[in-house]
């Protein structure tokens, strides 16, 4: 039988609340005995910051690096918005990425045939939709340097920010993007801003070399960054796997998200490159934030969490089957009219959080009766 080492790290908000409903499933999955996890857990973002001063600790990083796969919930809210930029809540999960060298983030945006009703497009623009967005996790912007505020001495200040890319950095997300899409519709958009960043220009240089090398099979079509978030809220089923850098990534897949009725749907997967004993690093978290709004009440949804645990099945684990039951055990609760608040839609029965949980685990139960 095969066990995994997860790290578990709630975070804040309503990151807490959907850890709880993951936790039930591993649990029910250790129950079955078919596959078996052992947890560890940690503290990530303000809660962090609160417990030490900081995002995240050497020692919680230390244990990230030795897990298997790490779970991760959300981070941030208006209680630290005061605190040292360096040590602002988001700091902790750009440092996973960065140090855990996940540059490759994926983000399914899924319509679920029961939900069609929720987006803010007409359903038949989102009916049976199913976009892969493949981000680029550790470069670009979010991490170029410099990146500062100077004074100028006359009261003025200039702010920095930079966009970086190697090639070996495109090189790679691409490879990632092309792999992915010949398991699906074989279709992959590549978004840059060609007509004004360098970064743009080589971006789309390596994609189409690559193409070119390794992946003429592939469809592959270039596509202007904001063209394609036009294209996205006009015809959004025209795309299969879009692959694009960190800061049009992240802009692009809560656009993407927003499609399918709800960010609270939607998972995301963080992988790594392979190291010398072929193992992968990988961090699973929902698309959506910590919802300051809704937190402590009971209110969050807890299916993007609980649907990136079945990405952690599916991706590191290669448990395709596990994953199966709980996206089939999804889908179930979700045609039977249970909806949590973001969701919530005229005659359907609106449920909490650990309703939600255990409803989508009696539907696991089923599936083994
Ligand atoms: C995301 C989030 C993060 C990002 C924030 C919380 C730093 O918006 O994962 O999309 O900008 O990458
Ligand atoms: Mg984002």
């Amino acid at each position: 039988m095969s066990t995994f080492d997860l790290l578990i790290l709630p975070g804040d908000g309503i990151g807490t609340e959907i850890m709880v409903e993951v936790d039930r499933i591993i649990k029910w999955f250790n129950d079955q005995g078919t596959v078996t996890f052992n947890t560890q857990q940690s503290l990530v973002g303000g809660a962090a910051f609160d417990a030490h001063g900081e995002a995240i600790s050497d020692e919680t990083m230390d244990m990230a690096q030795k897990a298997d796969a790490v779970i991760f919930g959300a981070v941030g809210g208006p209680k630290w918005d005061d605190v040292p930029y360096e040590a602002r809540p988001e700091a902790g999960l750009l440092r996973l990425r960065k140090d855990l060298g996940l540059f490759a983030n994926l983000r399914p945006a899924i319509c679920y045939p029961a939900l069609a009703q929720s987006s803010s497009l007409k359903h038949e623009l989102v009916e049976g939709l199913d976009i892969l967005i493949v981000r680029e996790l550790t470069g670009g912007v979010y991490f170029g340097e410099p990146k500062e505020i100077t004074d100028l001495g006359n009261g003025q200040q200039r702010a920095v920010d930079t966009q970086i890319y190697e090639t070996y950095e495109i090189d790679r997300i691409a490879r990632v993007a092309f792999d992915l899409a010949r398991k699906r519709g074989n279709l992959v958009h590549s978004a840059e801003k060609r007509n004004v960043m360098k970064t743009g220009v080589l971006w789309n240089q390596v994609v189409t070399k690559i193409h070119e090398d390794d992946f003429k099979d592939v469809s592959l079509e270039h596509i202007l960054a904001d063209n394609c978030a036009m294209q996205l809220v006009r015809n959004p089923k025209q795309f299969d796997v879009i692959v694009t850098d960190n800061l049009f990534g992240d802009i692009l897949s809560d656009a993407a998200a927003m499609l399918t009725g709800s960010l609270g749907m939607l998972p995301s997967a963080s992988i790594g490159a392979k190291d010398d004993q072929g193992r992968t690093k990988a961090m699973y978290e929902p698309v959506h934030g910590s919802a300051p709004d809704i937190a402590g009440q009971g209110k969050a949804n807890p299916i993007a969490m609980i649907a990136s645990f079945a990405m952690a099945l599916r991706y590191s684990f290669s448990k395709a089957q596990e994953a199966d039951m709980i996206e089939t055990a999804i889908a179930n609760v979700l045609d039977q009219g249970l909806r949590t608040g973001d969701i919530m839609q005229e005659g359907k029965r609106l449920v909490s959080t650990t309703d939600m949980g255990t409803a989508i685990i009696a539907e696991l139960n089923k599936q083994t009766a």
